[in-house]
């Protein structure tokens, strides 16, 4: 029998909208290490069935990992419609395809570290889109349709495209309007942890850490750094992020224990956003913290968080409420 991790799950949503024979078997989950498949590759996705099994609240499809390379095509030639036809995040099909693009580019850096051109255009692509929804205004509700969204994936993918969207609302709140420079804190965000892969356990897992796994987890960043130095189409900006992501203005974060002036801006952006989004997150250890909660917890460190890009973030939840 086959292992769980020999199986990805897949957006159910986009399969039924599969208009051609499928590229891709297609499977269910029975128990947690058994799946049977429910869909063959090179038939034509028979409706009414695919419909009975969501009746009976089957949700769940997967595509075997010898097939995960298909599914992908399969999404980018979605993507590349959407792409055409304008902004993903105002339809429900849009969202949809969005929603997917960015699991499975998040799931291929993130969780295996795997960094090639396709998904470095795909995680550009998925940031400029989150950039051009906020900059035009009003873009803020379907975001938050993404994040809402991302709630039964892996904390790691949920964790990227949440510091993706906050560090881009920090930035922006905080008087920074050049796209560029969004799109550069907006990328640095989504790949913040992309050197987490690189660790044999998962810290997102344990509440805590002895002294050995503490230091392992603590090269995060350097490995990061590696993991995207030399990879064509990743700006430095977008290294020096990553890098430096969990230093802290009054010189107790690390790897290289900065001081204020001397970490770079768009790194504090993205630290505040990180933080943010994992207090408000539910983990393993702990239920979520309210939006009010997690804005209290940071004002009590202070030292930890630039203090101007702090207060404006802070200020513009305020306000939502
Ligand atoms: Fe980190
Ligand atoms: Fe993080």
């Amino acid at each position: 029998m086959r292992d769980i991790h020999d199986y990805i799950e897949v957006s159910s949503d986009l399969i039924r909208r599969q208009s051609s024979s499928l590229l891709f078997d297609v499977y269910v989950k029975r128990t947690e290490k058994d799946f049977t498949k429910v869909f063959n590759k090179g038939d034509e996705l028979d409706i009414a069935r695919f419909d009975s099994y969501i009746a009976k609240g089957v949700t769940n499809y997967y595509v075997s990992q010898e097939d995960f390379e298909k599914y992908s095509q399969f999404v980018d030639l979605l993507i590349k419609k959407y792409v055409q036809s304008g902004d993903f995040a105002k339809s429900r099909d849009g969202l949809d395809v969005f929603n997917e693009m960015i699991s499975l580019t998040t799931r291929e850096m993130m969780l295996l570290g795997n960094i090639n051109p396709r998904v470095v255009s795909n995680a550009n692509l998925a940031v400029q889109t989150c950039v051009s929804t906020l900059v035009k205004g009003g873009g803020h509700k379907g975001l938050m349709r993404v994040i809402s969204m991302m709630s039964s994936h892996d904390y790691q993918i949920k964790h990227s495209i949440m510091v993706s969207i906050f560090s881009i609302i920090v930035a922006k709140e905080s008087g920074i309007v050049s796209e560029l420079s969004l799109n550069h804190v907006g990328l640095g965000g989504f790949l913040h942890d992309v050197g987490i892969s690189q660790i044999e356990f998962d810290p997102e897992e344990r509440e805590f850490l002895n002294a050995k796994e503490l230091q392992e987890v603590r090269r995060h960043p350097e490995l990061g750094k590696r993991l995207l130095e030399g990879v064509k189409g990743i700006r430095q900006e977008v290294v020096d992020i990553v890098l430096q992501h969990h230093e802290q203005p009054n010189g107790a974060g690390y790897p290289n224990g900065l001081r204020g002036p001397e970490i770079y801006h768009l790194a504090k952006v993205v630290s505040i956003a990180d933080v943010f989004s994992s207090l408000i997150s539910k983990r393993p250890f702990r239920d979520p913290f309210t939006v009010k909660k997690a804005l209290e917890i940071m004002r009590s460190e202070s030292g930890r968080y630039d203090t101007k890009l702090f207060s404006s973030f802070a200020d513009l939840l305020g306000k939502k409420k």
